[in-house]
């Protein structure tokens, strides 16, 4: 009986492939909402093929997301503004330098649930991210700056990777922190960090109160993807640690629809 979740979803586009807008609509669509796409950019591919960088790419470009944000906030108070700081990964910046302030400054605050990966969440905080320990002081110091939820997508611990999630039900009271466990696949996709910030955008607003069933549910939707992914380039004979590899993202739509949980949570 509730009504239809409607999401603005503002992300590069690709005419092949899918990264940015072209894997986050559909699975949205999918879960039931309607979705405003606004193509930040438009690419042949993804940068995982000889590359191309774009994204969030200028500050011009980001403040005019937050006018984008402070206008339907004054519409809609309720608005629900999810930010993946799309600025680097694994070391790497791959966006202007000035923009780390602004997202630190000014973006951080109205954000309503933040996706960063370690990565981002070191720029964003300015600390090393290490261990469980460090990225629990992370989510920490992201919640005093703003966001009620965070979520670091993926942290790299002794070859694995762990999602942590933090959900500051009461301003200034402790959060309450979950990981999940992810054994690291030997190949490397393009496109996931966005499903997966489209995932928890979609589930945990049907979950709003529970951060850790709406991580298990975008886990494992993308775990079975990834398998589905692997499985497929294999039996077509090749080697999927020899490419980036474009996700199948619509053969995978039962698992978006209906995951089954195969990723529990475990709460600190
Ligand atoms: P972003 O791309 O938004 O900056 P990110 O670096 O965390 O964030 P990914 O590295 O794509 O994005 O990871 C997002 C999610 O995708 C992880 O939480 C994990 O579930 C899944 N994932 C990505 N690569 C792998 C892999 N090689 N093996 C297993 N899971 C993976
Ligand atoms: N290529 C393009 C054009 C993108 O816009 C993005 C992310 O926004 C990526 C690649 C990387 O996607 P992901 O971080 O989800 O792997
Ligand atoms: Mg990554
Ligand atoms: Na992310
Ligand atoms: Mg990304």
């Amino acid at each position: 009986p509730s009504e239809t979740g409607r999401v603005l979803s503002i992300q590069s586009h690709t005419v092949q492939g899918y990264v940015g807008n072209k894997s986050a609509v559909f699975p949205l669509q999918l879960l039931g909402y309607d979705v405003d796409p606004i193509n930040s950019v438009q690419f042949s591919n993804h940068t995982g093929y000889p590359t191309f960088k774009g994204y969030i790419g200028s500050v011009s470009f980001l403040d005019t997301v937050l006018e984008v944000v402070s206008k339907l906030r004054s519409v809609n108070p309720k608005l629900i503004y999810v930010c993946d700081p799309v600025m680097g990964d694994e070391g790497k910046l791959y966006v202007p330098q000035e923009l780390i302030s602004v997202y630190r400054e000014r973006v951080v605050p109205v954000a309503s649930m933040l996706a960063p990966n370690q990565f981002e969440a070191e720029l964003l905080t300015g600390f090393r991210i290490q261990s469980e320990g460090d990225g629990r002081k992370a989510c920490n110091f992201l919640h005093a700056a703003g966001p009620s939820k965070v979520v670091i997508t993926s942290i790299n611990i002794d070859g694995n990777l762990l999602l942590l999630g933090s959900h500051e039900k009461e301003k200034g009271k402790p959060p309450k922190q979950f990981k999940i466990l992810i054994p690291k696949i030997p190949a490397y996709f393009t496109g996931t960090g966005d499903l997966m910030t489209s995932l928890l955008l979609g589930w945990s607003n049907k979950y709003p109160e529970n951060l850790e069933i709406a991580a298990e549910l975008a886990v494992s939707s993308l775990q079975a993807l990834l398998q589905r992914t692997l499985n497929d380039y294999k039996s077509a004979g090749h080697d999927p640690q020899s490419t980036s590899l474009e996700i199948r993202l619509i053969q995978s739509q039962d698992d978006i629809r209906s995951p089954q949980i195969k990723f529990k949570a475990e709460i600190y």
